[in-house]
């Protein structure tokens, strides 16, 4: 038991020194969860982010857009030490969508570069830190450099046990249809196993719960197949305020729901 105070104070000065609070916070969640609640908040096994906001939070404050997609990138890694500590295993992550294109050509730049800097910095993750990366999505119009480093990333953390899918120039519905052309290709039967091998990503299990931000209430094409059976939480706070306490709401309130997938219980 002592060990176990000595160890949480010294996390506690680690991260105050290094002004990393919401680090903190999550390392605090996790003690919170297993000695006070005993491991009675149970973290999905699956849970999925539309981190949707990010440009009306910085225009709130008089800022750019690009401002709000930095901030918005800020909190990604407290949130997945707070869910793998916490017994999830995969973490997928909205980054951008087919209907992103849509947006200014300095906006879309700016979103890739965040992207490559930060899979950059989580590839340096020493050992215990380090987690299995994978992309979900069309990987011909992602700019050379940062899928080259994806390819190299996907290799290098295949061993790794946690996974973190990042959803990049995805569609849901685009999934299908390639999942679809493929059993075509392949002159198999269209059964659901069959199906589910030839998506983006394969062998992942369905999204338990999927978190959207900002106070839109709509899907937005994510996960079209894998949603079928997913609980769904909606938050009015814009995903740059999405801390690790924001998390741990959504996460009380998925304990409370039933999951019955049409059975009687
Ligand atoms: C939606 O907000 C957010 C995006 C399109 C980009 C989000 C990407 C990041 C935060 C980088 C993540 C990095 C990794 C490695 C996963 P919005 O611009 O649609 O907000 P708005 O609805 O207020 O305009």
């Amino acid at each position: 038991m002592i060990k176990k105070i000595i160890m949480i104070i010294i996390i506690i000065i680690v991260c105050f020194l290094y002004k990393i609070k919401n680090t903190l916070t999550s390392y605090l969640s996790f003690y919170f969860n297993k000695y006070l609640l005993k491991d009675k908040l149970k973290y999905p096994k699956h849970v999925a982010f539309i981190m949707d906001g990010n440009g009306r939070w910085a225009t709130e404050k008089n800022m750019n857009r690009t401002h709000g997609h930095l901030m918005g990138s800020v909190n990604l890694l407290s949130i997945i030490y707070c869910c793998f500590l916490n017994g999830s295993d995969y973490l997928t992550f909205y980054a951008f969508s087919e209907e992103n294109w849509k947006r200014p050509k300095k906006e879309t730049d700016y979103i890739f570069e965040i992207i490559y800097k930060k899979l950059k910095f989580m590839s340096k993750l020493k050992e215990d830190m380090s987690f299995k990366i994978m992309i979900q999505g069309r990987r011909d119009r992602i700019p050379n450099k940062l899928l080259k480093l994806i390819n190299l990333i996907e290799k290098n953390t295949q061993p790794n046990n946690k996974t973190i899918i990042i959803a990049l120039d995805y569609s849901g519905r685009s999934e299908i249809l390639h999942a679809c052309k493929q059993l075509l290709k392949n002159n198999l039967e269209p059964t659901i196993n069959n199906f589910t091998n030839y998506l983006y990503v394969a062998n992942v299990p369905d999204p338990d719960l999927i978190i959207r931000t900002s106070g839109e209430k709509r899907m937005s094409d994510f996960l079209t197949w894998q949603h079928s059976y997913s609980e769904l939480y909606f938050t009015d706070v814009k995903w740059p305020d999405f801390t690790v306490q924001e998390l741990e709401k959504a996460i009380i309130n998925y304990n409370t729901r039933q999951r019955r997938y049409g059975d009687i219980k």
